[in-house]
């Protein structure tokens, strides 16, 4: 792993004179505000050993990366039962689009464009409870990080996110009436807010990946935290629909499993090899981390990390 240290530090200094960094998400305040010069990357090996440059340990949100989390959750709460109420294919649509749902009987191709992550939280309101479902998010991401305390949930992010989620709002419902959401329409997008609005560094992000580095153990303490097949189900899925509509492009560029988040952020794992978070605001059209991308295609040309 020793070159990978001085690999990231050659990609840093490659994506801090990068000239077309994208846009920052635009939504809400604080994702507007944040500097489009910030740029961190963290990996994480199966031996533990950690690499971290820029600004890997400063907090940003991560958005769209949450729904990796809720639906580990959800597999490991409801097993294969919950691919009823959401597909396992790619969309070619918008993170956010609507199009799809009705030819589709209110069922979301998958679980990481915005209406399947909505179901997933669906099944966590309805497992655990709107304000519980929070904590259980915080219970399942602190143990795998080495300094538990400081991820938490910004109340503020989420809050915006609601005044502003009119678009969430419409998918909910439209679900609903196909019975596909099955709480409160606002509780269920009150956990979706508060789950977007999750707050973590590159270096936090790489470490709650290693549980799918490793085919759903927690490095850490060694324990399980989900079976094979699952850690196996969400690289797949994450490979196929993690960029949304740039998730094809994404694969060939990049060849790992990895999700976005509109705060710029990015998941990547090489299985039995690595977890790799990058953190850069712009993003691309498609709503995914410009220069995430181009750091993460870096990586993978110089360390032949690709699944491929
Ligand atoms: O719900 C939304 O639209 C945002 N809070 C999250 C979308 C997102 O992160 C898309 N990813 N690139």
């Amino acid at each position: 792993m020793s070159t990978v240290a001085s690999i990231i530090v050659s990609i840093a200094e490659e994506m801090r004179t990068a000239s077309e960094r994208g846009t920052v998400a635009n939504y809400i305040p604080p994702l507007a505000r944040v500097d489009l010069n910030r740029f961190g990357m963290a990996v994480v090996g199966m031996d533990g050993e950690t690499h971290t440059v820029g600004d890997a340990e400063v907090p940003f949100s991560v958005q769209s990366v949450s729904k990796v989390f809720s639906l580990s959750m959800a597999l490991n709460a409801m097993g294969d039962e919950l691919w009823g109420r959401v597909r396992q294919e790619p969309s070619g649509s918008a993170f956010n689009s609507i199009v799809q749902l009705e030819n589709e009987h209110g069922i979301p191709r998958n679980p990481f464009i915005n209406a399947g992550a909505i179901v997933i939280a669906d099944i966590l309101v309805s497992r655990y409870g709107r304000e519980n479902a929070q904590t259980r998010l915080l219970e399942f991401l602190r143990p795998l990080v080495s300094d538990p305390s400081s991820i938490d949930i910004d109340t503020d992010v989420a809050r915006q996110e609601r005044e502003t989620g009119f678009r969430n709002m419409a998918l909910a419902n439209y679900m609903r009436t196909f019975g596909n959401i099955r709480n409160v329409v606002e509780d269920t997008l009150d956990f979706y807010f508060h789950q977007c609005a999750l707050t973590m560094s590159c270096h936090q992000l790489a470490q709650v990946g290693t549980c799918l580095m490793t085919g759903g153990r927690n490095p850490l303490t060694g324990e399980r935290v989900m079976s094979e097949r699952n850690a196996q189900t969400i690289l797949a899925l994450m490979m196929m629909c993690g960029h949304y509509d740039g998730s094809g492009a994404f694969a060939i560029r990049v060849g790992l499993p990895g999700k976005s988040g509109v705060g710029g952020g990015i998941l990547a794992i090489a299985p039995g090899v690595a977890s790799i978070a990058v953190w850069s605001p712009g993003l691309n059209a498609q709503g995914n981390s410009l220069l995430g991308t181009r750091a993460l295609e870096r990586l993978v040309q110089h360390t032949g990390w690709s699944v491929f």
